[in-house]
């Protein structure tokens, strides 16, 4: 029997920092309430010539070198992100060149908001145990400071720019790495988070520009609900699945979204909050992102050991979740 483990991880966060501090000299808010609100001090912001897949490559290259692999063995690239380079083409293709990854490889993005990272796991897992491919590279990579509307502080406070990448491969060896994966999506709740905007059904124009339609829209409060429900569900589904109870899961990485949302997960499943890891203090919600930049986080903080069984569970946009059992 073989399994798809994971062979390297890696992230970056680009350099400046925006503290809470800052916000409040930008929109009228304050430290109290977006650390009681949300869990966030602070995030990093790209530089202005700074895109997506500067941030892509540099968790590539760490992900790259913590696997051992080079480029040039990559035949599989999927990105994660709500933030690409450009509408086309993919911010995978250009990834691809400036990383070094052969013409020969399949490189595409996928749109699963902050789901995007889970999403391109299950993905990635099915091609390589098909044998079609030898070795993926998925990398979760937002400048979400390019949707978010500065003068909005009801959204502005939440989000940060980042990356964060996995190499993954398959081994003669059963019952490590990717164990299952559960993904669903729900388009009925799609207007609670999306960008009026900039697509096919309302292309840019003076008249969008005016009425900001390019950014993000959010509404906060059905997101918050719905997020603790997917989360749950999927969570216990996947657990339930391998015959397995929380006491046995040694770390639940969720999407990094609020830290309210965590704490109210947390509750319903029973599972103490020290079993979760958290880190959305220091880099806001990065969307597909967010779960690996804590991975790599977590690992290098020696949270994850081998034999450790490890739930990454998202949600976002789209609506899209997602849930990833891993043992190490
Ligand atoms: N500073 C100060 N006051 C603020 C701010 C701010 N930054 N933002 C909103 N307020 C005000 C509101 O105007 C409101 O005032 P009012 O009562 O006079 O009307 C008050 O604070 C309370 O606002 P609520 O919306 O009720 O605050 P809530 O406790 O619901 O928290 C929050 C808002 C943080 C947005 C929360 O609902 C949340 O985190 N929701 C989930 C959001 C999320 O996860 N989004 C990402 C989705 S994932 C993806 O795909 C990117």
């Amino acid at each position: 029997m073989a399994s798809v483990i994971i062979a390297g991880v890696g992230a970056y966060t680009p350099e400046r920092i925006l503290t809470n501090a800052d916000l409040c000299k930008m929109v009228d808010t304050s430290d109290e309430w977006i650390r009681t609100r949300s869990g966030i001090s602070e995030r990093h912001i790209a530089g202005p010539d700074e895109a997506t897949s500067d941030l892509a490559l540099k968790a590539a290259a760490a992900a790259l070198k913590d696997a051992n692999i080079s480029a040039s063995e990559v035949d599989l690239l999927i990105v994660a992100t709500a933030t690409p380079d450009y509408p086309l083409p993919s911010t995978a293709c250009v990834v691809q060149h400036k990383l070094g990854i052969p013409p020969h490889a399949t490189a595409f993005d996928i749109a699963a908001a902050c789901s995007g990272f889970v999403y391109a796991l299950e993905i990635a897992y099915g091609q390589l145990l098909t044998g079609r491919y030898k070795c993926a590279l998925i990398i979760g990579a937002e400048k979400l400071s390019s949707i978010v509307d500065w003068s909005d502080r009801t959204t502005c406070v939440l989000f940060g720019d980042g990356a964060g990448a996995a190499v993954l491969k398959k081994v003669d060896q059963d019952g490590i790495g990717i164990i299952g994966s559960d993904l669903g999506a729900d388009g009925e709740l799609a207007e609670y988070l999306y960008i009026p905007a900039g697509g096919s059904r309302c292309p840019s124009s003076a008249k969008t520009v005016a009425e900001k339609s390019q950014f993000l829209r959010m509404k906060g409060k059905e997101i918050f609900k719905n997020a603790v429900r997917v989360m749950e569900t999927v969570a216990r589904e996947m657990v339930e699945q391998h015959h397995l109870t929380f006491d046995q899961i040694n770390l639940v990485i969720p999407h990094q979204a609020n830290v309210r949302i965590v704490e109210a997960l947390a509750g319903n499943l029973g599972v103490p909050l020290e079993r979760f890891y958290v880190n959305i203090d220091r880099f806001g919600n990065t969307s597909s992102a967010s779960i690996p930049i804590a991975l790599d986080e977590a690992r290098r903080a020696g949270r994850i050991k081998p034999g450790d069984y490890t739930l990454l569970v998202a949600f976002g946009a789209g609506f899209t979740y997602g849930s990833t059992l891993i043992r190490w």
